[in-house]
């Protein structure tokens, strides 16, 4: 294996995060040791409340481990002061969650220039024609639950952004609609280089083209790497 097919552009180091509330201690995250090559494409499988959430918050840089290291392009994240941390969220990180948090009271369009650095209406259109979008006008009580994340997605990528975590993006889909969205986001993977990590409960997902995570009780147990 030569070195940049080594290269891990995301490492997780022995990531722990516990909870504490008042009586109960909750290990949500446990020995988590993996990493994600630039360009890959990465789902991470499991049951509800084996961790998921707190995994993508905590690679988003959202939230931080209770142990352990969040390497980024070979930068450890945790020794940084949290001005650079959060250009790091600006600059390289994309998120999508489950159900769309789109502004209600904002167009297509206007969803994606508010939270760019500079306003750029033809940037938008261009990102939103790439997810397959062209309604540009429309509000997201008009959208239906599949456009609402194709416009999540665009809006993820509107500062250039190389990684794109999505946090079950497909949970409040139908199955062909939940497929449609798999390719949309493989093509985005190969035609934009995105770093693409994406988690489900769905196993049914395992058979597109990317490494798969499994995760239960907190931890990744099996890692398969696609080949091809
Ligand atoms: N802020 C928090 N305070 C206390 N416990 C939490 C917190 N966030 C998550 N947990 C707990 O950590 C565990 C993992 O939760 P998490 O939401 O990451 O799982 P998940 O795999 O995303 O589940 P789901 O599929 O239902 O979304 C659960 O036991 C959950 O109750
Ligand atoms: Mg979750």
């Amino acid at each position: 294996m030569n070195e940049a097919e080594d290269y891990a552009y995301i490492e997780l180091n022995d990531i722990w995060k516990i909870y504490k509330n008042e009586d109960d201690v909750i290990h949500a995250l446990s020995r988590i040791n993996c990493s994600f090559k630039e360009c890959s494409f990465n789902i991470i499988v499991g049951p509800s409340g084996c961790g998921k959430s707190t995994l993508i918050r905590i690679l988003g840089l959202i939230e931080t481990p209770s142990l352990g290291n969040v390497m980024i392009n070979c930068e450890n994240t945790s020794d940084l002061p949290q001005k650079i941390r959060n250009s790091i969220i600006r600059d390289e990180i994309g998120m999508v969650f489950q159900s769309s948090n789109l502004i209600q009271t904002l167009n297509a369009i206007e969803n994606l220039t508010l939270p760019m650095l500079s306003s750029d209406n033809e940037k938008a259109k261009d990102l939103l024609n790439k997810v397959g979008f062209n309604d540009y006008n429309k509000y997201p009580n008009e959208m239906s639950i599949q456009e609402e994340q194709r416009v999540c997605i665009a809006r993820a990528m509107v500062n250039n952004h190389s990684i794109i975590l999505l946090d079950e993006p497909t949970g409040a889909l139908h199955s062909k609609e939940s497929f449609e969205i798999m390719e949309l986001l493989l093509e985005l993977n190969r035609s934009e280089g995105l770093t693409i990590i994406l988690t489900t409960n769905n196993k049914k997902l395992s058979q597109f083209d990317c490494n798969m995570f499994e995760m239960i009780d907190g931890t990744i147990l099996n890692r398969t790497e696609h080949t091809s």
